[in-house]
């Protein structure tokens, strides 16, 4: 059985210096479960400190964020290629977050998953509904339609790996995650929308489908009891070490 994953989103949470403190005292707490990958996602002034800090650990480190042309003129943003280059296997891509405060759109997700998989990265595509699009019915069409959009015309040959993290909009940061069954249900509908696209094999050997939204030490174990929950992406419980190192060894006896 393949590794599951859990992955730290620290949004725009710490200073680079505050990001150095964090991750110096999560290594003198953290060990490397044998059976789970372990990722962390800080801002980009961060990038570098943390990537020289677990570089050879095991551990592996990703972006928030890219854009979706390698070089130009294109101010203000960051190229996934140079992503690559700071030893990024991972970006997060379309979280709900950033497609409500900056109107990131599905082409653009789509157009940023196509740029990252250029550059040899891992994107992580972060799908969810709103609790509106929840009363109103149309959670699982919602859901089929931003995976659909972000996967147009991708493919995953050679080396190329995709990561969908389903996040309800409506739980992240909130301290109350969905029930495990019904994050499961969920991963369910996206792995039927990924058979229809790809081969059963690919989806099997080179996708995962994570859960996002308020996961913590006390809830993780039965995410990934789901036989079809590869992860999870964590925000607030990744911030404290003490937490977050908990939360991993959780998830290396689920
Ligand atoms: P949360 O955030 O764990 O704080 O709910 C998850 C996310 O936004 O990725």
């Amino acid at each position: 059985m393949s590794k599951k994953i859990i992955i730290a989103n620290w949004k725009m949470n710490f200073s680079a210096p505050a990001a150095k403190k964090v991750i110096d005292d999560f290594m003198t707490l953290f060990k490397q479960p044998d059976n789970i990958t372990v990722v962390i996602c800080p801002g980009f002034t961060a990038i570098n400190y943390v990537a020289e800090k677990i570089t050879k650990t095991g551990l592996a480190w990703g972006a928030q964020n890219c854009y979706w042309e390698e070089y130009g003129a294109f101010t203000g943003e960051v190229s996934p290629r140079d992503l690559a280059g700071l030893g990024c296997r991972y970006v997060i891509v379309g979280h709900s977050e950033r497609r409500t405060n900056l109107n990131e759109s599905d082409a653009m997700v789509n157009n940023k998953v196509t740029a990252a998989l250029a550059a040899g990265l891992t994107p992580i595509v972060c799908v969810g509904e709103t609790f509106a699009e929840r009363q109103e019915g149309t959670k699982e069409f919602v859901i089929m339609n931003q995976v659909n959009r972000a996967i147009a015309g991708v493919n995953l040959s050679g080396e190329k790996r995709l990561i969908i993290a389903y996040e309800p909009v409506w739980v992240i940061g909130s301290g109350q995650a969905v029930e495990p069954v019904e994050a499961g249900h969920t991963h369910q509908v996206i792995r039927q929308v990924l058979i229809d696209k790809f081969e059963a094999k690919v989806v099997e050997e080179k996708i995962k489908i994570i859960y996002g939204g308020s996961v913590d030490f006390t809830n993780i174990n039965k995410f990934l009891d789901m036989p079809c929950i590869d992860g999870a992406l964590v925000g607030g419980a990744s911030l404290d070490p003490n937490n977050f190192v908990k939360l991993i060894q959780a998830a290396a006896k689920a």
